[in-house]
């Protein structure tokens, strides 16, 4: 795909309370406008219904509806760690939210912090897509880079190993301490319909993206269409860390 599409985002300092529905990002690909009225576009409400009712059960729904040349192809994914309740929320909101923001578009995509769901009418599963790329990333830098991104490489590291574990479905996280008083929290996912090697490949093209983007930055999040990586110096998966200041409402706040 010789398309790139680059949405460059950026997170302040504690807009991390923003509301979970709210969503990171969207991309609607304008070379696949289709009719409101088309058989393609009945198709993608009946996958997105299906999308809705399937994907919490176990986190993870790629699946396709209709025949043909209207066929469509879907899928859906939460994080790893979230309940299905979250996911099952994530998912709805996800759902209703695409239609609206890509209205006329077969190739689309809809991602959250706790999950990512996109359709389009050629089939897309098993590829590695990163063609789209959403980037948040905190505006405060780090004291001491150079011990942070030694720390920060080895706990990479560690989770990309643990995500192509088979038994992990996709999911590496883990916590590192910096300091007696600073911890690293890391997270990063694959979209289960890549194999352990696409899933090594993606991983690695996220975490490539540190040295420019997230450099030296106290928290980043890189987001494709078959992967997710994001590290912070607060906790932010679950469980979440219990010596941690953490909201009321569950969500960590960052102090700088
Ligand atoms: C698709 O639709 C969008 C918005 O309606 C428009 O801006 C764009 O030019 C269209 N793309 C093509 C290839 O016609
Ligand atoms: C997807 O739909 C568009 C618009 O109808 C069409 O031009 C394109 O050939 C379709 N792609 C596939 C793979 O069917
Ligand atoms: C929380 O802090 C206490 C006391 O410092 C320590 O014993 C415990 O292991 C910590 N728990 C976690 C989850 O880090």
């Amino acid at each position: 795909m010789s398309l790139i599409y680059k949405i460059l985002l950026l997170l302040a300092l504690c807009s991390c309370n923003a509301d979970a529905a709210d969503p990171l990002g969207n991309f609607c690909n304008l070379n696949t406008n289709i009719s409101r009225v088309s058989q393609i576009s009945v198709n993608i409400d009946r996958l997105l219904a299906e999308l809705v009712s399937k994907t919490s059960s176990n986190g993870y729904i790629a699946t396709s509806f209709g025949r043909g040349d209207d066929q469509v192809f879907g899928l859906a994914q939460c994080r790893g760690d979230v309940s299905s309740t979250d996911c099952s929320s994530c998912i709805q909101d996800a759902a209703k939210l695409i239609r609206q923001r890509c209205p006329k578009q077969a190739d689309s995509r809809i991602w959250y912090d706790y999950c990512f769901l996109r359709y389009n009418n050629k089939s897309f599963a098993g590829e590695v897509d990163t063609s789209v790329g959403i980037f948040y990333f905190n505006v405060g830098t780090v004291t001491d880079p150079e011990n942070f991104n030694k720390q920060l490489g080895a706990l990479m590291d560690e989770i990309r190993a643990r995500a192509v574990e088979p038994k992990n479905e996709g999911l590496g996280k883990g916590d590192t301490k910096l300091s007696s008083l600073v911890t690293l929290y890391a997270l990063v996912q694959c979209t289960r319909d890549l194999s352990q090697i696409d899933c090594a490949q993606c991983l690695a093209i996220a975490v490539g993206n540190f040295e420019t983007i997230c450099s030296n930055r106290k928290g980043c999040r890189v987001l494709y269409s078959s992967c997710y990586v994001r590290y912070e110096l607060y906790p932010f998966f679950y469980p979440l860390d219990s010596n941690s200041t953490v909201a009321d409402n569950g969500r960590a706040i960052v102090y700088p």
